[in-house]
């Protein structure tokens, strides 16, 4: 499918613009993003394009072709958080975050897996984000475009999301890790070059599919915001986790636990990219199993699908596995021998046969580029 041609098709026009975007992995770094926290993601090869072109019609008709031909038409003057068809609000909310008030046709297509913990929002929303800021001549640097695809997420849909997501998507590389300071925005790039060690960076798509706009997500980031109202800090990132636990006994058991993660998180990143610089795998697997138990036991967000894609890919020779993104399903990673992949999976599928679970989809990845026009 080309997706020009389907374009004159559907809106009797050429698009103007084309844009894509990636998904992304994140090696190590959860639920810090939120908290001036550091992460460490990658840009995935999977992509969503947006194609787009003006219309005089005042109204903004938006299609995929993940879902027929049907075309959702808004017009411009009713443009308004929270309302729409619910993945509409995800490129719609970029245009109302970018102030945008002309009409528009676009077309979507996705090649990343939806709902499988891979940012498929956050690739949609910068596609769309992309090619905005090219058709107007925005001008906004890829910080300040993460910004406003981020805005568009946290008030146009309602999740309360940080900056991650959006970041990597626009500011990936390929063979590189992002290091990226959630606070200020700067990046680093981190070589995760795998191949010659014999390495695969094994996903794990459980297909549980998980809704982060539902409540989980928001109320675990309101008990880290809780640890700093109470500490008196300006961020979990100022304090040391030894000074964190000093102060256990003013915390209530769930606001500790949750803060405890982040803090512990911030400081497992630091180490991963000094590991990672060394090119030392068997540390920084060891550091992202740490990640997941964390998630599993302190944030609590892991489902026991991704708890048994993570301890059988353990015990077959996994160097780290953990899961990513928001939790409750989602996509699980594993740094392996090359050699133990196929093992891995067999392992990983008997297993979620013999606890009943839907058979989960396995890839291998590598960093890719971030968004660009095409
Ligand atoms: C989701 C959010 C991100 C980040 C991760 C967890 O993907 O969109 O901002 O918080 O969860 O690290």
């Amino acid at each position: 499918m080309d997706i020009k041609t389907e374009f004159e098709k559907l809106f009797d026009q050429k698009p103007e613009v084309t844009a894509v975007a990636p998904g992304r992995v994140n090696l190590v770094g959860e639920h810090v993003d939120f908290l001036d926290g550091f992460v460490l993601p990658f840009a995935l090869k999977d992509v969503t394009t947006a194609a787009i072109a003006k219309n005089d019609l005042g109204v903004i008709r938006i299609s995929s072709t993940n879902r027929d031909e049907t075309i959702f038409e808004i017009p411009v003057a009713k443009i308004e958080p929270l309302t729409g068809e619910p993945w509409t609000r995800y490129p719609i909310g970029v245009i109302w975050s970018l102030g945008i008030k002309v009409g528009l046709d676009i077309l979507i297509d996705s090649k990343v897996p939806i709902g499988a913990g891979l940012s498929s929002s956050a690739a949609l929303e910068c596609a769309v984000g992309t090619a905005l800021n090219s058709l107007f001549n925005l001008e906004l640097s890829l910080p300040q475009l993460a910004l406003a695809t981020q805005k568009a997420e946290n008030v146009y849909v309602g999740m309360p999301c940080g900056i991650m997501d959006q970041s990597v998507s626009l500011m990936g590389v390929e063979g590189q890790a992002l290091l990226l300071d959630c606070r200020d925005l700067s990046t680093q790039h981190i070589p995760f070059d795998i191949e010659p060690h014999d390495l695969d960076l094994l996903v794990i798509d459980t297909q549980v599919h998980h809704a982060l706009v539902d409540g989980g997500y928001a109320e675990r980031r309101a008990s880290c915001e809780k640890a700093i109202e109470i500490l008196g800090i300006p961020s979990l990132r100022e304090i040391s986790v030894e000074d964190f636990v000093a102060q256990k006994s003013k915390m209530d058991e769930t606001t500790y636990i949750r803060a405890f993660h982040a803090v512990t998180e911030m400081r497992r990143v630091l180490d991963s990219v000094v590991a990672l610089r060394a090119e030392d795998f068997t540390t920084f697997g060891r550091i992202i199993t740490e990640c997941h138990q964390s998630l599993r036991d302190n944030y609590t967000i892991s489902c026991p699908e991704l708890d048994v894609a993570v301890e059988i890919a353990l015990a077959n020779g996994s160097l780290g596995s953990r899961l990513i993104g928001g939790g409750y399903g989602g996509s699980a990673i594993s740094l392996n021998k090359k050699s133990d992949t196929e093992k891995i999976k067999n392992e990983i599928s008997k297993a979620f046969a013999a606890h009943g679970f839907k058979a989960p989809r396995f890839f291998t990845s590598l960093p890719s580029s971030g968004a660009r026009l095409i």
